[in-house]
């Protein structure tokens, strides 16, 4: 008697029993929608590098953020841009600056919506850097030989802890330090700490690479660096035992959520860094895949809905809690459907 081979197939038979036995889920409230907000009013500037996307000024800020968290969208994360830029990204940390405005008025209009803030300086400094820069430099030329390894590690780490407190003091939900200083977690978690801010917690971005894929996010933000690069701060791409060790560190620092960014070429440190610790490890689907997909889809060489759910089901299945992505509110309509 000759039997038939069919083995794993019986269970992909229908859409009923795929379902049934899916391993990986995506849901809206796991999702993060990271949004950029400017200065001004009424204003909903689309972001060429990024199609879909717009800057906001604080009005429609909350109108766009309404509308996600109705979808169930998870948490929001904000990125500021500021009327004004310097040399030590001052904007950054002022109490009435554009993040804290943002901030006090979506927690009084939506005090159930998450709300977390991004802590960078690169956003405000007029050099573009994640952090102060050491020395002078001359006539607006690069000093010879001067790279990003001349931005002050130790000087940057107070104005981050500034910027922190005023976000908490806002209202943030959670602050969330991008820059890739070394001892941050640490610093910003004593300064909270110390002004009375012990329940905010710390999501930082601690296997931070330096990617090419964030292209479209310097354009939307206006945040390339003017001279040099981020590789003598963010980590360098062929490393993952490097990257445990900064997640050790922020872990030990305080860090409540640690993320990986990017995720989709990183989704080996996501699942390295998932069977190693119990907390929250949140992916960033950055600027680049997102663009990447929409510049494709434009063109008709891919559908975009089930390469962006192909994607962030990678992401989860790699073990991410948290993700982040620019398809938040659009993912959750498509969940619904
Ligand atoms: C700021 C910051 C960046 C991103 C998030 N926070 C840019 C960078 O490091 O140059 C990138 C996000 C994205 O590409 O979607 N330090």
């Amino acid at each position: 008697m000759k039997f038939p081979e069919l083995r794993l197939r019986r269970l992909r038979h229908s859409p009923g029993l795929r379902a049934l036995v899916r391993e990986t889920r995506l849901d809206p409230a796991d999702l993060i929608y990271p949004l950029f907000v400017r200065y001004g009013k009424k204003i909903r500037e689309p972001i060429d590098s990024m199609p879909g996307l717009f800057r906001y000024s604080v009005d429609t800020l909350v109108r766009e953020c309404a509308r996600a968290h109705r979808l169930g969208v998870g948490a929001v994360l904000l990125f500021g841009i500021p009327a004004r830029k310097d040399s030590a990204g001052k904007s950054g940390y002022e109490p009435k600056g554009v993040i804290p405005q943002a901030v006090r008025i979506l927690k009084r209009e939506m005090p159930d919506l998450v709300v977390i803030t991004d802590v960078c300086l690169c956003e405000y400094t007029d050099h573009g850097h994640c952090g102060v820069i050491r020395g002078i430099r001359r006539k607006g030329r690069s000093i010879p030989g001067e790279s990003s390894g001349t931005v002050d590690n130790d000087a940057t780490l107070p104005l981050l802890a500034k910027m922190a407190l005023a976000h908490a003091a806002a209202g943030a939900d959670m602050v969330a330090p991008s820059d890739m200083m070394d001892g941050r977690v640490g610093f910003i978690r004593r300064t909270l700490d110390g002004a009375g801010w012990s329940r905010v917690p710390i999501l930082s971005y601690a296997a931070k690479y330096a990617s090419s894929f964030y292209g479209p996010f310097r354009d939307a933000a206006g945040s390339a660096p003017r001279f040099g690069d981020r590789a003598g701060y963010q980590m360098d791409p062929p490393n993952v035992r490097e990257a445990i060790r900064e997640i050790a560190l922020d872990i030990a620092e305080g860090a409540d959520m640690v993320m990986v960014k990017p995720a989709l070429a990183y989704l080996d440190v996501i699942r390295t860094a998932r069977h190693r610790w119990d907390i929250p490890i949140a992916a960033y689907n950055v600027s680049g895949e997102y663009s990447l997909v929409k510049a494709a889809a434009a063109r008709g060489w891919v559908d975009e809905r089930r390469m962006a759910l192909e994607m962030l089901t990678a992401m989860k299945r790699a073990g991410a809690g948290p993700i982040l992505t620019y398809w938040a509110p659009q993912v959750s309509e498509w969940l619904r459907e």
